[in-house]
């Protein structure tokens, strides 16, 4: 299977994914990542993907007149590598309705927190905000609404007294690397089908 990654940060979740593929060869893993896109310049996820001699894109908003023409400028640029799978590994940008048109049913995200609780941006901060004792993360399949697909798959994370945000997200994050590697690495191998919030992995 063919993947396209789009991050917009560290890119500790695209490296994971990086690594794993090379650590198990991308036949038996059942993937290969072909690009790694952007909306953004300079970022560590970029470094890693030309380290790792990934081709890369960028398509910043700014450099486009409209959120619409820069989703057909995404769009574009993620269907020349014909992915049959999209990951949004910490890409922060809300992807418009031509992206979901496309490659709707195709499209995992991660998110660090136990959704439906606390989608959006500050996942971290607002669980810790809210007092719970146990948040996580999850991955699921991007629909039209922010972080409300259908779930893929979770894994908690207790909250401790001393935790403030950063080190709680690296906590989540060490948990949510290993996730992602695990569900891509099954949805490239086995196939996938969605029953209305249901995912079947076959
Ligand atoms: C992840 O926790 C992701 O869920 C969140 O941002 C973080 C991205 O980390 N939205 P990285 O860029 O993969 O290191």
């Amino acid at each position: 299977k063919r993947l396209v990654v789009l991050v917009s940060g560290s890119g500790t979740n695209l490296q994971a994914l990086l690594d794993a593929i090379a650590a198990s060869g991308a036949e038996a893993f059942g993937a290969e990542i072909v690009a790694v896109g952007a909306d953004r310049d300079g970022i560590e996820g970029l470094a890693r993907a030309e380290r790792a001699g990934v081709p890369t894109f960028v398509r910043r908003i700014e450099d486009h007149g409209t959120r619409e023409e820069w989703d057909a400028a995404l769009t574009e640029a993620v269907a020349a590598w014909e992915p049959d799978l999209v990951v949004s590994a910490g890409f922060m940008k809300i992807l418009g309705k031509e992206f979901l048109a496309r490659f709707g049913g195709r499209i995992v995200n991660t998110h660090p927190a136990l959704l439906p609780s606390f989608p959006g941006a500050h996942g971290v901060r607002d669980a810790l905000a809210y007092g719970v004792k146990v948040t996580g993360c999850t991955v699921h399949f991007v629909d039209d609404g922010v972080d409300t697909g259908p779930i893929i798959a979770q894994r908690a994370v207790e909250i401790r007294d001393e935790d403030d945000e950063s080190a709680l997200h690296e906590r989540i994050k060490e948990v949510e690397r290993r996730l992602l590697v695990e569900v891509v690495g099954r949805l490239a191998r086995h196939g996938h089908r969605i029953e209305g919030r249901k995912v079947v992995i076959q």
